[in-house]
């Protein structure tokens, strides 16, 4: 928690870094990955070891083979791991660590830095709301509310049956179709409050 804490309070500074396109070069800089808050070593194994080592290790096996271990490879492998298994999974992220070389503790400290990589299953239905611009003035946010309310989570969040998982996204890359939302990947088109309630009628 003390953590989390020290990196939230860290995340301006990194996004202006991000901003200015620095960040992506100077990741896999030692002296830039100090910089990252980073749990003790101990608590980190801890954490990564209650996996199930079989069966992730079999599936991790496929997607090293299109890599070379190398440290700049970290955040496409993780990438690639989460698109897999729809999150980061505690063990990959250790065998992660192990193929390329980067300290477990700094691949925690990358994926916890990264709004993009999750650490928990996402629901059987994945809704994504779009807040671009185009969205937004057409009522994006009001589409956010009315989810929200037919869901009862916020952004961010899962059901508690794991039904529904609901995220937002800087713009879904149908801007002609706004506002829009996605569901399981398929793009719900010109959204409205009645048709979110509509569609989310139990
Ligand atoms: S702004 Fe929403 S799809 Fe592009």
């Amino acid at each position: 928690m003390v953590c989390r804490t020290r990196l939230i309070s860290s995340k301006n500074f990194f996004s202006i870094l991000t901003l200015h396109g620095i960040l992506e070069q100077v990741i896999n800089d030692r002296t830039f990955l100090n910089l990252i808050p980073v749990r003790p070593e101990g608590a980190i194994k801890n954490w990564l070891l209650s996996g199930k080592r079989d069966v992730v290790e079999e599936r991790l096996k496929t997607i090293f083979l299109s890599y070379h271990g190398k440290r700049d490879e970290l955040i496409p492998i993780l990438q690639q791991v989460q698109e897999e298994f729809g999150y980061l999974p505690e063990q990959t992220m250790l065998e992660v660590a192990r193929f390329t070389g980067v300290p477990e503790s700094r691949v925690y400290a990358v994926t916890t830095f990264y709004t993009q990589f999750r650490f928990t299953p996402i629901g059987r239905n994945h809704v994504i709301v779009c807040r671009g611009t185009s969205c937004h003035v057409r009522g994006a946010p009001r589409i956010l509310e009315e989810i929200e309310k037919q869901l009862g989570i916020k952004e961010g969040e899962t059901t508690s049956d794991r039904e529904y998982s609901l995220e937002t996204v800087a713009c879904i890359g149908a801007c002609g179709l706004s506002p829009c939302i996605m569901i399981n990947k398929k793009v719900k088109a010109k959204m409205t409050p009645k048709r979110v309630a509509e569609l989310f009628k139990v």
